[in-house]
């Protein structure tokens, strides 16, 4: 396993992920990830991994991706929530594993070394998960982050209403950032 920044040539990659949601969706009507109406077509998603990279280029979003073998299994993403003076200081992640791939720690390496780049960018790190996800809960918490929220039926799939959970965790500076 390998986790490193995600480049240009991972688009067929990140595509591939992309697309395992909504065949992942028919058996695991639980799956915590939002999804678009339809599945977004191939022109659509290049023009949306275009805004990612820009993103990235930027310094507005910490991306980084786990492989194995070549393939890309895993992203962890952290985008910049708000450009206002007030809320720059604040990330919102996401994170997904391939369903193969699971339990297996690539989450685990994925989200520490994400978290760990997002020093000297973000201060805040924050995420919803829909509260059933205990995997993604545990998985979190082992990182520091702390629940401070409930937000009642914020997820609907179907006819079914899911609570979500709000956590955030403080990102230490840079050490070169730190006072001496
Ligand atoms: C959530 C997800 C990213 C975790 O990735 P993963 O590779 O399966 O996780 P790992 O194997 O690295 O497990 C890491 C930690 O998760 C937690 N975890 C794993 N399985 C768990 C379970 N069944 N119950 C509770 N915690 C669990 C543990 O803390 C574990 O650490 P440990 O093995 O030292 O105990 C992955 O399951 C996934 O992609 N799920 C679908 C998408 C999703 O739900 N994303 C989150 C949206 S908010």
């Amino acid at each position: 396993m390998r986790v490193r920044p995600l480049e240009w040539t991972d688009f067929p990659g990140w595509v591939d992920l992309y697309y395992s949601r909504y065949e992942e969706i028919g058996r695991n009507p639980d799956l915590g990830v939002y999804l678009q109406a339809s599945r977004p077509t191939l022109p659509e998603e290049a023009a949306l991994f275009g805004q990612v990279m820009k993103a990235v280029l930027a310094g507005d979003a910490v991306i980084r991706i786990a492989e194995e073998a070549g393939r890309l299994v895993g992203t962890c993403t952290v985008w910049r929530r708000g450009q206002h003076l007030e809320d720059r200081h604040l990330g919102e992640l996401g994170i997904a594993v391939h369903p193969e791939f699971r339990g297996r720690g690539f989450g685990d390496a994925l989200l520490g070394e994400t978290l760990e780049r997002c020093r000297g960018v973000f201060e805040v790190v924050e995420l919803k998960v829909v509260a059933v996800n205990e995997r993604a809960v545990g998985l979190y918490r082992k990182h520091g982050f702390e629940v401070c929220g409930r937000e009642p039926r914020a997820f609907k799939r179907g006819d079914r209403y899911l609570d979500e959970i709000l956590m955030s965790r403080a990102i230490e500076p840079a050490p070169d950032a730190r006072s001496p």
